[in-house]
């Protein structure tokens, strides 16, 4: 039986990495046995910074290679790119017209990525809640789940999902909830404890690759900045360590046990010995997704017909939910074919 309807996107931009996998996908793969599942490649989202066309279709396949190689099972949920559905652009426009200025305003994700470049930046990367708001609220998504990150562009959502009904008359849309589950809602560079994981760092020795090889996921722990203090028995003793917090927070999101748990077993150790255990667990978890990836791309055009049969999928579970917003916006003689 299933419990409600879920719906999450990743962009393809650039690598899949560690934090991708421990704050999202991994949960996405648990989840898809109890759950009805969305889980969509925002394509239209990687348009909102710079893209090169090539690369846009090029991080397309492989984000939904990478995602299958993970666990997804496209039989089991809709895996498309969004881009394939036209109905979550639409739904953008009519909610572009609900949400107010002020609610953008305060959107902490656009400050950073708009940095001090702001007037520069475009309309599509400010509007961008908007548009994640519509890929939910689409199909009527109940649950959402997301990184730490993600969790004010939810409750943006709800505040769209709420003012549309009020303003309205009708519960056309439900408040979806966002699932942010424990360790790992945050994993950090591995170059710097202070700055999120990212797909866009320019240093590939800040992140894990879900495609990195046993060698390269060696050098990377070998590589990643720590301090030269032993580990301490209580995990408040971490206190202003972040590099070292973020490598025991992976330790205990990829082993599923607490910061604590990992502590206790490497209290007065060095950074060296907790590497090598640290880097045997990464591989043993990573090990079989990337051999999977490879195969899956040795024939792209699986991929994308994987995708393109997703996308039908999700046109045919948004077009009532669309009819519904049109109709009860009071639109003249719109019929929605898909
Ligand atoms: P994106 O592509 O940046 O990230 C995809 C998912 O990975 C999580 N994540 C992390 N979790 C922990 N530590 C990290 N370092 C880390 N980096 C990324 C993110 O929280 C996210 O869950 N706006 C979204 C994509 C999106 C979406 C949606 C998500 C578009 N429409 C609708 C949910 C529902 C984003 O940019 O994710």
């Amino acid at each position: 039986m299933s419990k409600g309807l879920i719906f999450s996107g990743i962009q393809p931009t650039g690598n899949l990495h560690l934090g991708n996998y421990l704050g999202a996908i991994r949960n996405w793969v648990a989840l898809q046995d109890e759950f009805d599942c969305l889980f969509c490649v925002v394509d239209l989202h990687a348009i909102t910074v710079e893209q090169d066309p090539a690369e846009l279709r090029r991080a397309t396949v492989e984000l939904a290679a990478g995602l299958i190689a993970a666990g997804i099972d496209p039989e089991k949920n809709i895996l498309f790119n969004q881009a394939l559905n036209p109905n979550h652009a639409e739904l953008a426009w009519l909610f572009n017209c609900v949400a107010r200025i002020g609610w953008l305003n305060r959107m902490t994700q656009f400050k950073e990525k708009a940095g001090k470049h702001r007037e520069n930046a475009t309309v599509g990367l400010y509007d961008y809640p908007v548009l994640m708001a519509a890929d939910i609220l689409a199909y009527r998504a109940t649950h959402v789940p997301v990184g730490e990150d993600q969790k004010q562009h939810l409750e943006l959502t709800r505040d769209i999902a709420q003012a549309f009904n009020s303003q309205f008359g009708k519960d056309v849309f439900p408040l979806p909830e966002p699932q942010i589950f424990g360790a790992a809602t945050r994993v950090m560079s591995l170059r710097d404890g202070t700055k999120k994981m990212s797909k866009s760092d320019s240093s590939d020795y800040s992140r894990i690759n879900m495609t990195d090889g046993p060698d390269e996921v060696a050098l990377k722990i070998r590589k990643a900045k720590t301090d030269p203090e032993p580990i301490p028995e209580k995990v408040e003793d971490l206190g202003d360590r972040p590099e070292a917090k973020n490598l025991i927070g992976i330790m205990a999101a990829l082993t599923g046990r607490t910061a604590q748990d990992v502590t206790s077993d490497y209290a007065g150790k060095g950074f060296g010995d907790f590497k090598k255990g640290l880097t045997e667990v990464a591989v043993e978890v990573l090990g079989g997704v990337g051999a999977e990836y490879q195969r899956l791309m040795a024939d792209p055009e699986h991929v994308q017909a994987v995708l393109a049969r997703g996308g039908e999928k999700a046109r045919a579970l948004s077009a009532p939910v669309l009819q519904d917003a049109y109709d009860v916006m009071g639109f003249l003689g719109v019929k929605r074919p898909y």
